[in-house]
């Protein structure tokens, strides 16, 4: 007889913000492939988040899409709340929803400035303090997705890397004034190759770039984001660059 896979988020609920598609989505299917309820957030994504849903409700578990713009602070309230009604609370918060441009720095206007950091920095803000009644009651864990670029310069994304940068800050914020109660940590991605047929030149000059000698994959994001849904909370304020070496 083969013996059940063990399933550490068994019980746990999480919410996803922007889990639809790409990283949002692998993380959302590893954290209900370690047992946890997901609910995930979308914007204009309906159908990708119907696919996600069927697909980690196919994983025996609890699962729900609500739209959600985590700019706006009414929407952020009624998706939250929503979240809780239907799955009875939170244990863990992923702030992966997230914008990312390119732009030189003279044309840089600031609708786009204000843009990045509505969605990169006030989103996890508003997302954040929103759930944080139910994740005290959970003793639960904040997750958040940052960047190498919030790590590292990137000259054409000053926008960008400030509002990750931002986000870093804010996570090691949290981690000190929502402590005991809940540990806050922040996974920091560095080349994802997600397949864009686009950046495939792009992505073949940065994999010879990075010591691991290959970019990154979605598995390796969501391995990272199911660590620190595991950890101890003693692993609270950390950002932990998943770049194969690059930013080094
Ligand atoms: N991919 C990478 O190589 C990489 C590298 C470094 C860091 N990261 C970070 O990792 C996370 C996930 O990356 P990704 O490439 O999968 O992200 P993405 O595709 O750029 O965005 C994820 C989702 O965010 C949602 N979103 C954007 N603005 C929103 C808003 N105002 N309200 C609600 N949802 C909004 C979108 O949902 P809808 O589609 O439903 O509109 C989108 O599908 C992001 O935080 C990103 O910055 C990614």
């Amino acid at each position: 007889m083969t013996e059940l896979a063990p399933k550490p988020l068994q019980g746990k609920t999480v919410l996803v913000t922007g889990g639809a598609r790409r990283l949002g989505r692998a993380s959302a299917l590893a954290l209900a492939g370690a047992g946890a309820d997901v609910a995930i957030t979308f914007r204009d994504s309906l159908r990708d988040a119907q696919r996600t849903v069927i697909d980690v409700s196919g994983l025996g578990v609890r699962a729900l899409a609500l739209a959600c713009d985590v700019t706006d602070e009414k929407s952020v309230k009624t998706a939250v709340k929503e979240a809780v009604r239907e799955l009875g609370g939170i244990d863990i918060l992923v702030n992966n929803a997230a914008n990312y441009e390119t732009a030189t720095f003279e044309k840089l206007t600031l609708a786009q400035w204000d843009a990045m950091f509505a969605s990169n920095t006030r989103g996890p803000f508003l997302v954040s303090r929103e759930a944080l009644k139910f994740l005290r009651l959970r003793r639960g864990k904040i997750i958040n997705m940052g960047s190498l670029g919030g790590l590292r310069p990137w000259a054409d994304h000053a926008h960008y890397c400030s509002s990750k940068a931002a986000l870093h800050m804010l996570t090691k914020v949290l981690a000190k004034a929502l402590a005991p109660e809940i540990a806050v940590n922040c996974v920091a991605p560095g080349m994802i190759d997600l397949g864009e047929k686009a950046a495939a030149n792009f992505m073949r000059r940065m994999a010879k770039q990075t010591p691991m000698q290959r970019n990154g994959t979605s598995d390796d994001i969501a391995a990272a984001v199911l660590f620190f849904a595991r950890a101890p909370h003693f692993i609270t304020g950390q950002i932990l660059a998943v770049d194969g070496g690059l930013g080094l």
